[in-house]
């Protein structure tokens, strides 16, 4: 079937013909054929690269240009969210009938808000939590929607994703049920059961527009599914060093999945020295061009710097411990082909295209801490198989996963290459993951009664898969708490969240940590300092990423816990009687440790070798902690501790900024970070008047800081600015305000 053909608007066809697709998939025209044109719900269960996202793109054209219709496309990450938000620019010069172009919007951050301005979009991209935030806070344009896409909905099997993405459904379902719902989903053992709860329609298939050739390397030899084998070259002693410098040799590029971080560094290592003849002079010149970039952006640490010098070596790594402005110039250079070999740890699996013609899946097995080292499942081999050849990209793409005896070859054949991806199951029923869904039920006005709550998650899939009576235990006991806890209260049949709970449901905390932090502010510490409510929000379910001590530090959290005993807002565990509260607590310290030594301007790389806290998990750390001590913050308030909340709001901005309070006045400038603010202090520049004051050529003269930027300084506190914004710069207070908004929580 060709575009030509297809029954949505020409000015749409037209777009899509220039975007070099001429001809449908042949997934796609089953889609087509089986009514995802005509408003019917679908799940399109089709291996990776078939092609899922353009039917989403043909209902949402449909839906605009012929329905004035409005299109909600969920996904589970924010690097997701943005690909899928670019791409669907391509369509934004397109006219509705009403004359206004198609327009495309995404938000993936703050929590506490139902972004009224979405509606003026006819695409809204979001993550599913920001998705569930919306519901919560009963954003008005939700009921405008006409079509709803999911992607990756496979992730219901995923125990820390899996139940957002179908509380999100089921509500959508509940308070949109005409709306039209299109699922995108990897293929699954039990996608028609998935379609089942879903009412929907499914298809399912097994092509591929581009062969994969999926396979096991042991020494130097590759084994395919197919029976084919091919011999390698031993350049290295590491083989799956070796297949990779071989796909570079031959013009390709390729993508090591390694287990854990440090298994990406010490690959991408590896591969560098493999990959001394293989680069010719421009893409060195390019490479390193790119190694500057990665040493320009954001503080120098030994990571940065580790990463520059591969860069130059034409490898790089890519894991969660990288700042995400660092893993988007990695991802680009590597789209265009200057960085030839990447190695990654498994979160670039999902629905990204990259042009890898060799994938190589280098560990198979998994370490979770407390339970050892388990065997992926069969659905994540694929996703990970599934980055290499990418109908962009690639006309053949290889997957290989790496034995060392040849008895896992046969493993590995079997229990991966061979096998089918596993049934999907609903991870919901968990009452740390239900508390706060049931809480948003009552507080969001989805249900009024206890019958209702039941009847809520009586449609979603975990009670589809399993039975809607097992459940309801986990749900009773949930309302006990949430009652008992004051969230909620009961007036004969009825149910309802008091202007507590409410907060808490839309502030997107577990009401666990609420909780906590009602109580923490109520029984205050002896002293109240900055550690004081550091190590409270550390101390609550929602901080992430969690730190675990590493036992050479032990001691000096020992020693830290001793110090500030008296700044705790909660009793200190005691070290001989509950060891393991003991040992969680200083797990606390470390968190509360970490933060601190943020706003007290430590460097990033300090940071590392302190703490081996990375810049990606500082950075989480940090927008975790900014949504919590926000929450905190409106706790505060609806409590009415008005004399803590100064306090609050000045940790909240300088967890923003990393800096101690007297360098707030200085880092409200734009172009002024830390780092810069805190020479401009020490050369005695220490506020905006003593700024205003200073000569532009002595400003030019300190180091960091160019004319271009101390005319914008200048400009900023009152040179040649508009006099709109000179008041608002004299506006005092303002920075209280700025403060309280752009917080986020887990950021990917
Ligand atoms: N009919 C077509 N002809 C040519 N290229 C196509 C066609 N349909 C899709 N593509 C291209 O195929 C690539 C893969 O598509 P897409 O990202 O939608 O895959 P997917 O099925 O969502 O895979 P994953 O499961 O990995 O997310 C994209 O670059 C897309 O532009
Ligand atoms: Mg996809």
């Amino acid at each position: 079937m060709k575009i030509k053909e297809l029954s949505i608007p020409e000015s749409a066809k037209q777009i899509i013909i220039k975007s070099g697709i001429t001809e449908l998939y042949p997934p796609q025209e089953e889609a087509i054929h089986a009514g995802a044109l005509e408003g019917k719900n679908l799940i399109l269960a089709s291996p990776t690269a078939s092609g899922k996202t353009l039917i989403a793109e043909f209902c949402a054209l449909k839906h605009m240009l012929e329905k004035n219709g409005k299109v909600l496309y969920l996904t589970p990450l924010r690097a997701l969210a943005s690909e899928k938000y670019e791409e669907f620019k391509k369509y934004t010069t397109i006219r509705k009938k009403s004359g206004r172009k198609v327009s495309v919007g995404i938000s993936t951050g703050d929590y506490d808000s139902s972004d009224p301005w979405l509606e003026r979009y006819d695409i809204i991209v979001t993550t599913n939590e920001k998705a569930d935030s919306l519901l919560r806070h009963r954003a008005r344009w939700i009921d405008e929607i006409s079509l709803i896409v999911a992607d990756e909905v496979h992730l219901l099997n995923d125990a820390e994703r899996g139940p957002t993405l179908e509380v999100v459904l089921a509500r959508l379902m509940q308070v949109n049920p005409d709306a039209q719902l299109l699922a995108l989903s990897a293929t699954v053992k039990n996608a028609e059961e998935a379609a089942e709860w879903l009412k929907a329609g499914y298809v399912t298939t097994e092509w591929r527009p581009v062969v994969l050739k999926e396979g096991v390397l042991l020494q130097n030899e590759v084994q395919f599914k197919d029976g084919g084998a091919r011999k390698i070259e031993k350049p290295t002693k590491n083989p799956a060093i070796n297949l990779a410098v071989h796909m570079v040799q031959s013009g390709g590029q390729a993508l090591i999945f390694a287990g854990t971080r440090r298994n990406s560094v010490s690959l991408a290592k590896k591969a560098a020295t493999g990959m001394k003849t293989v680069l010719s002079k421009p893409v060195k010149r390019s490479l390193t061009r790119i190694a500057g970039q990665v040493r320009a952006s954001g503080e120098r640490t030994r990571i940065s710097e580790l990463l520059a010098e591969l860069i130059q070596q034409g490898t790089a790594f890519h894991h969660a411990g990288l700042s995400g402005a660092h893993r988007r110039i990695i991802e680009d250079a590597f789209r265009e082909g200057k960085i030839k070999v990447l190695t990654a740890t498994p979160t670039l699996a999902f629905g990204v295209n990259l042009p890898a013609r060799m994938v190589v899946i280098h560990d198979y097995r998994r370490y979770e801490p407390g339970y050892g080292y388990y065997p992926i499942a069969v659905l994540e081999y694929k996703q990970m198989a599934g980055r290499a050849g990418r109908p962009r990209y690639d006309k053949i793409g290889e997957a290989l996963l790496v034995a060392k005896t040849e008895d896992e070859r046969d493993y590995l054949m079997e229990s991966y290459v061979l096998a089918e991806p596993e049934r999907i199951w609903s991870k919901l029923g968990v009452e740390r993951i239900l508390r706060s869904h049931v809480l948003a039920t009552i507080a969001a006005d989805f249900a009024h009664t206890e019958q209702g709550i039941y009847d809520f998650f009586g449609k979603t899939f975990y009670a589809y898969q399993y039975d809607p009576q097992a459940i309801k235990g986990v749900i009773a006991r949930t309302l006990k708490f949430l009652f008992e806890e004051n969230m909620i209260e009961v007036s004969g049949e009825n149910v309802y969240a008091t202007k507590f709970g409410r907060r808490v449901s839309e502030l997107y905390i577990d009401p666990v940590s609420a909780v906590m932090i009602r109580d923490a502010l109520l029984s205050r510490a002896p002293r109240l300092t900055d550690i004081s409510f550091l190590h409270m929000i550390a101390r609550t379910p929602d901080m992430f990423p969690k730190l675990r001590p590493y036992s050479r530090e032990i001691d000096d959290l020992a020693l830290f816990v001793d110090e500030h005993r008296e700044e705790f807002m909660f009793e200190v565990p005691d070290e001989w009687i509950d060891q393991i509260d003991y040992e969680e607590f200083l797990g606390e310290a470390k968190l509360a440790s970490v933060l601190d030594a943020w706003i007290e301007e430590m460097t990033e790389d300090e940071t590392i070798e302190r703490f081996r806290v990375q810049p990606g998990d500082l950075y989480r750390l940090i927008g975790t902690a900014r949504w919590l001590l926000y929450a905190s913050h409106e706790l505060v308030r609806l409590f009415g501790h008005k004399d803590l909340l100064p306090h609050v709001t000045e940790l909240i901005e300088r967890i923003k900024k990393g800096v101690k309070a007297e360098l707030l006045p200085l880092v409200r400038l734009e172009g002024i970070g830390r780092v810069r603010a805190r020479m401009l202090y020490n050369s005695g520049l220490k506020t905006i008047e003593d700024i205003k004051k200073v000569p532009l050529e002595k400003l030019t003269s300190l180091p960091m800081i160019g004319p271009k930027l101390a005319k914008k300084i200048k400009e900023q506190i009152g040179g040649f600015v508009k006099s709109r914004e000179w008041k608002k710069l004299k506006r005092g207070k303002e920075w209280e305000q700025k403060a309280l908004t752009g917080y986020s929580r887990k950021s990917e």
